[in-house]
């Protein structure tokens, strides 16, 4: 029997889906703004979504059978489509201003540390106040502390930093053979926590750092040794018994700093070529740290709108040269060429076109 396709109007643009599909999910088809942010909800992970609220649509139309608006916004990520649902999300100034109001519940706790933390440049709160914050705050209480909770040798817990999505418990309850750790407490005391101070040492336990959208679970063998927007992220995969081996290594010259899953645009693990998700295990994440360890397959290109696209040199799109147009085709003598000025780099090399990671013979000593 065929699959029944429904047609939803997001943002004024129509797409068909299967009964059954998220807005969230219809809006990711479309792609770019017209995709809710989304803090909690992970494609991957079971029962995820409805925490955060970052994912909050209007519903202008109900259905074709039902066209009544929806009086009160709705989680994208939980709401399911019907056929000639109409949705605004970046049309919307009612939602604008719904998700300008949950950042800043979202960073009425959350430390402003970011500076460092580990988790800048990837962290998906960082970019939602980016687009969607105020500048200040209106909050005048204490923020929250916590008792610290030691969580073993590869994985660094800031409470402070968390936003409580419950991402990390779904996947240790999925991915792994025992859930150690989970949210105790409630309301304003909630906390993630281990039960009775338990180190997370399951096979696959490090794939809660991944899903972290925060900067709350980093890693600890990668813990302030570099900016991520220095590092220069790498496709590699290895043969592992445990796991599907395919890997993002993130390099600075031939020295791996980091290890982690591949991510796809929406900052979620990717699917293995060899079928399932890419969920890596342990010894890939943390023990792995030559480069010998693994087969290189080339740079990764980053889709993600982020600041460590700002370090991926395939598929670059440089703005238009307008100088020596308004010049009448002269070159600008004033302007400095920083390639040619600084040094850095020896002459014969050009960093923008290196379709390869930057090697310390690639500068001068
Ligand atoms: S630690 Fe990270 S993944 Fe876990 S609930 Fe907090 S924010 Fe979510
Ligand atoms: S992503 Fe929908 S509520 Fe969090």
């Amino acid at each position: 029997m065929s699959e029944q396709l429904m047609k939803v109007t997001i943002d004024n643009i129509t797409v068909e889906v299967p009964a059954g599909t998220t807005i969230l999910q219809a809006a990711r088809k479309i792609g770019g703004d017209v995709a809710p942010p989304a803090m909690c909800y992970y494609s991957k992970l079971q029962g995820s979504g409805g925490k955060c609220r970052t994912c909050l649509v209007e519903v202008s139309k109900g259905s074709e059978k039902d066209p009544r608006p929806m009086p009160k916004l709705v989680a994208s990520c939980r709401t399911t489509i019907m056929d000639g649902m109409e949705v605004k999300n970046i049309t919307s100034d009612r939602v604008l201003d719904a998700r300008k109001g949950v950042v800043e519940f979202l960073l009425i706790n959350h430390p402003l540390d970011c500076p460092v933390c580990d988790q800048a440049g990837e962290c998906h709160l960082q970019d939602l106040s980016y687009e969607h914050g105020a500048a200040g705050t209106r909050y005048e209480f204490q923020r929250r502390t916590f008792k610290k909770h030691d969580l073993g040798d590869y994985i660094q817990l800031h409470m402070t930093r968390c936003i409580l999505c419950y991402r990390c418990v779904f996947t240790a309850d999925q991915l792994t053979k025992t859930r150690e750790h989970g949210v105790l407490d409630r309301g304003d005391h909630a906390e993630i926590a281990t039960f009775i101070e338990k180190n997370l040492q399951n096979d696959f336990i490090g794939n809660v750092i991944d899903v972290c959208p925060v900067g709350a679970l980093t890693d600890k063998t990668f813990r302030f040794k570099n900016r991520v927007w220095f590092t220069k992220p790498v496709d590699a995969h290895r043969d592992c018994d445990t796991c599907c081996g395919e890997v993002q290594l993130w390099m600075r010259g031939d020295e791996v700093f980091r290890v982690t899953a591949r991510k796809d645009e929406w900052g979620e693990v990717k699917e293995s070529t060899k079928g399932g998700t890419g969920w890596i295990c342990n010894t890939c994440r943390f023990e792995k740290k030559q480069v010998s360890d693994w087969v290189i397959e080339g740079p990764t290109k980053v889709n993600r709108h982020s600041v460590i696209s700002q370090g991926h040199y395939v598929g670059l799109t440089k703005p238009e040269e307008t100088m020596p147009k308004v010049m009448d085709g002269r070159s600008p003598k004033l302007l400095m060429d920083i390639h040619t000025v600084s040094e850095v780099n020896k002459p014969s090399i050009e960093l923008s076109k290196l379709d390869r990671p930057a090697h310390s013979t690639d500068f001068n000593q």
